[in-house]
This record gives structure tokens, C-alpha cells and sequence, in this order.
């Protein structure tokens, strides 16, 4: 076992929580603006070291979409159906792809009228037209549509369509597509196979507009799943769960403690099973990461990370309830050295419990190369659920995977003890409505540049090797703005 967390505070018995912990300030040799907190997880590069949590009050195919969009990454939750889920990570794969599979189409015997109230009620800017044949005739779009208000209600699709189809074959790489699309001045651009309708590229879906986007191969969007351990029951399950694998390229195993042997097996069945990567979460000891990174066997190409950290979630009641928990800083610094020690490349994630934008690097300072949280991001826009209001604030509800009204569905009982019945393990409670995102993550973003600032951290490998302190209670007070009174 390397030094690193007794080097860091100096015991290995003091089970250190973010407020016990500050970062000496370094020497800063770069420029504000060379600031990289890009980080990587397996192959995947994140232009943002941040996740939100796979949690039903977090993370859903909207907050998914957005986190991969801004460089980050939403893992959706599986507090419900694998049919929901099936749904869910569909859209997030089809979200950004530059490719469109389910093109919308029209026979040319139909009405023009027809065509434009289509159009309008999907909006959709053109249609492929199809004949009988199911081969491409024609293509329908917006400009298509006769200015005469009587050929619209009488005319036939047939009569106004673009008969000269400009298309692409299947497999054209963007810059391909790009270059047709400007040579001929036009927005849409089918994919055709003998006469056959393959898909649909448009101009608006090949404009960089997030260019710092999380995106796999093909330019899709990321998308990443939770799941239980457990090996699905029945033939039915296991054929979604084979069909979600298509849309899924990070299969988070989401159970608030890993380091059993019934998961640990149930685990393996699934990584055989299934293509994608795996996360596997969550630990909160060395002792813990040495067992999985030395005893388990799980292949080297698919087991691409850790997630750690009991208990210190702002939801979380394990600790309290079980006297049993591994406070996020603690659990981070210690499997940042067992991987040190054995699987240099697997990726680790500090999960929960992160109360302030100051909380990053520190997490990072003490061995994370990305961070999961629920806390800031359950109050935005893009999480599950209604805005309430509350004595005029405005409010979204936050709830525990283990509370009692997240339980009340079969899904996530397996997360926690499953034979503990009555005993909850988290709380339900308002969290303060908090806006779009992007301002959240803004906040989040400037937080972590700042601290690499005054770390002397460039990037989040150098943050890593940055010195932490312990501070003492009295400390922690002084820390916080004090002997004021109060009155703004
Ligand atoms: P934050 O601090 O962001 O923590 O609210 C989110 C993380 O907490 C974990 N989690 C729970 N832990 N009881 C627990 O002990 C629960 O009910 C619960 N729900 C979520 C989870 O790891 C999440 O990412």
C-alpha cells in the first residue's frame, strides 16, 4: 500500500470528510486560461470532470442529454422499468447523432395539405417521399409548399415535390455530407441504398453547436445507464436489457455498497453478457478496491471504474442509520491508492456529499478524475419534476434512492439491504429551484478553475499531486464568514 493517503493527512484512522480538508495554495506557473480540467474514463474524454447522479429525482433523459451536451455526463437512473430505460437512453443516443433512422415520410398521393399540417404539428422542415415500392421518389420540404392557398387544399404531393433526389450512401462520413449539403445549397440530405431509404442527415444536426460535447465514435452523445447487480430473472428482461446495451456505453452497477459476494458474481455474469463498459460502485476503502482490482477477474477492456463514497450524500441517512459509512474525501483517497497500486487505468469517481463549488478539488486533490454529484443539479431545469413553491421560493423535490418514497417501487430495493424492510436510508426533502444548467455548471466550472489556480494545478493529473491539510474544527469556523451581523 503506497503513502498517499497517510501522506496526505498524516493518519490513516482520521476518516476525513471535504470540510475537514483544505489544499495549500502552490505555485502557479501557467495562465488563468491554460486551465484544463479535461479528465478520461477508459477511452472517454470528458471536457468536464463532472456526472450527475443516477438518481430519479436527478437524472432522466433530459439531464442526461444536457450533461453529455456540455462535456459532462448523466447516468440515468434505475428506479423504474427496462422498458422506461429502453426508452430513455434511446433518445439520448438519437439526441445528437448525425444521422437520422426514424425519417419521416409521405406518399406522393397524398394531399398537399396533409403533408404541411405534418410538418407543422411535428415540426418537421421536409419529408422523403416513398412510392408504393418503398423506394425513394421525391423529397417534400417546407419550400415546396405552393404559395396559392388553393393548390394547397387541392394539389397532390406528387405536383410539388423535388423529383431529383440529391442523396448520400450509407456510411459517408460527416465532412462528406457537409460538402454535398454546401455545394447544392440544401438542408436535408438522404441516405439511399438501391432506391432504399437509409436514414437522414440534416445541416442542423452537423453544426458543431456544443463542440465540447461528450460524444462516442459516430458523434452521438454518450449515454450512460444504472443497474443493479443482479442478474435479470426472466428471458423477457434479459432480452431489453440485451436490446438497451445497443444505446448504452457505460453500464454503472449502482448499489450503495458494492463489496459483497453476490454482487460481485452477479456482476460478472453481466459484464459477460453485456458489451458496454462498467462502472462499479460504490466502495469507500482500500481494502475494498484491492479485492476487486486483485480477486474479481473482471475483464481489463470492459471494467473501466470505481465509484466510491458511503454515506456523505446530502440525502443520505446510511451512515446514521447502519453506524457504517465511508465519507466521499476518505473513500477517494483511499482507493486512489489501491489503484495506484494495481490498475493504474482504472478511472475513479467521487460520489456525493459535495456541498460547495470548493469540494472539487478537493476531491480531485485526493486522487478523483471525476466527480458525481446529485445535490446540484436535482434543483435545475433539466432534473425530473415539477417546480413547486414554497412560501413564494420556488422549489424542486430531492429525494434519496433509499428513502422510503423512492422505495415504495420494487426497482431499487436491491440497492440497499433487501431484507431490511422498514429501515430508510435516505430522506425526501424541497431542494431550492436553482435555473437552467449551464448556470450551475458555470458555477461549478469557475469553482474548480480557481482552486487549480491557486493549487497550481494545470491540469487535473497535477491537481492530484497537490498537498492537502487537515484543519481543525476551530479552523472550520474561521474558514466561514464570521462576527457579522447577519443582516444581508
Ligand atoms: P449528493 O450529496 O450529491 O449525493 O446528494 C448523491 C449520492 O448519494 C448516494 N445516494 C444515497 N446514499 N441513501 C444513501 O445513503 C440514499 O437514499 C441515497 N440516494 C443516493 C448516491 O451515491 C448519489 O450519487
Amino acid at each position: 500500500m503506497t503513502d498517499y493517503y497517510r501522506n496526505k493527512v498524516h493518519s490513516k484512522e482520521i476518516i476525513a470528510t471535504f470540510d475537514d480538508a483544505l489544499i495549500l495554495p502552490g505555485y502557479t506557473y501557467f495562465n488563468p486560461n491554460e486551465v484544463d480540467f479535461s479528465s478520461k474514463l477508459g477511452n472517454y474524454h470528458f471536457h468536464l470532470p463532472i456526472m450527475s447522479a443516477a438518481m430519479d429525482t436527478v437524472t432522466e433523459e433530459e439531464m442526461a442529454i444536457k450533461m453529455a451536451l456540455m462535456g459532462g455526463l448523466g447516468v440515468i437512473h434505475r428506479n423504474c422499468s427496462y422498458e422506461k430505460q429502453l426508452k430513455m437512453v434511446r433518445n439520448v443516443k438519437r439526441a445528437r447523432s448525425f444521422v437520422i433512422d426514424d425519417v419521416a415520410t409521405i406518399s406522393p398521393d397524398e394531399p398537399v395539405a396533409k403533408a404541411k399540417h405534418f410538418m407543422e404539428n411535428y415540426g418537421i422542415s421536409g419529408l422523403v417521399v416513398i412510392d408504393d415500392d418503398s423506394k425513394v421518389c421525391g423529397i417534400f420540404t417546407k419550400r415546396d409548399i405552393p404559395y396559392m392557398e388553393e393548390d394547397c387544399k387541392k394539389g397532390f404531393v406528387k405536383d410539388f415535390m423535388t423529383e431529383d433526389v440529391i442523396s448520400i450512401a450509407p456510411g459517408a462520413s460527416r465532412e462528406d455530407a457537409l460538402n454535398i449539403l454546401f455545394k447544392h445549397r440544401i438542408e436535408k440530405l438522404p441516405i439511399i441504398e438501391d432506391g432504399n431509404l437509409k436514414g437522414l442527415i440534416t445541416i442542423k444536426d452537423l453544426k458543431p453547436e456544443f463542440p465540447l460535447a461528450s460524444i462516442d465514435e459516430e458523434g452521438r452523445l454518450l449515454c450512460a445507464l444504472a443497474i443493479s447487480p443482479k442478474f435479470p430473472q426472466s428471458q423477457e428482461s434479459l432480452s431489453i436489457l440485451k436490446e438497451i446495451d445497443n444505446y448504452v456505453d457505460i453500464f454503472f452497477i449502482d448499489v450503495a455498497d458494492f463489496y459483497k459476494k453476490e454482487d460481485i458474481d452477479g456482476t460478472k455474469k453481466l459484464i459477460e453478457l453485456l458489451d458496454a463498459d462498467f462502472v462499479i460502485g460504490n466502495i469507500g476503502t482500500y481494502e475494498a478496491a484491492e479485492f476487486i482490482l486483485t480477486k474479481c477477474n473482471y475483464p481489463e477492456d470492459k471494467f473501466i471504474g470505481l465509484k466510491v463514497g458511503m454515506g456523505s450524500g446530502s440525502i443520505c441517512t446510511t451512515s446514521i442509520q447502519t453506524g457504517v459509512g465511508a465519507p466521499t474525501f476518505y473513500a477517494t483517497a483511499q482507493v486512489a491508492d489501491a489503484i495506484a497500486d494495481y490498475s493504474p487505468k482504472i478511472g475513479l469517481i467521487a460520489d456525493g456529499g459535495f456541498k460547495n463549488p470548493g469540494d472539487l478539488p478537493k476531491a480531485f486533490a485526493a486522487g478523483a478524475d471525476l466527480i458525481m454529484s446529485g445535490h446540484f443539479f436535482a434543483g435545475s431545469t433539466e432534473s425530473p419534476g415539477y417546480i413547486d413553491t414554497i412560501q413564494g421560493r420556488k422549489v424542486k423535490i430531492y429525494r434519496g434512492m433509499g428513502s422510503k418514497e423512492a422505495r415504495s417501487t420494487n426497482y431499487i430495493l436491491d440497492r440497499y439491504s433487501e431484507d431490511s424492510k422498514m429501515l430508510p436510508e435516505g430522506v425526501s426533502d424541497y431542494v431550492p429551484f436553482v435555473g437552467d444548467l449551464d448556470g450551475v455548471l458555470q458555477t461549478l466550472e469557475e469553482g474548480l478553475t480557481n482552486g487549480m489556480i491557486y493549487a497550481g494545478a494545470k491540469t487535473i493529473q497535477e491537481l492530484k499531486k497537490v498537498k492537502i491539510g487537515i484543519i481543525t474544527s476551530i479552523g472550520q469556523t474561521e474558514q466561514r464568514p464570521h462576527d457579522l451581523l447577519g443582516r444581508f
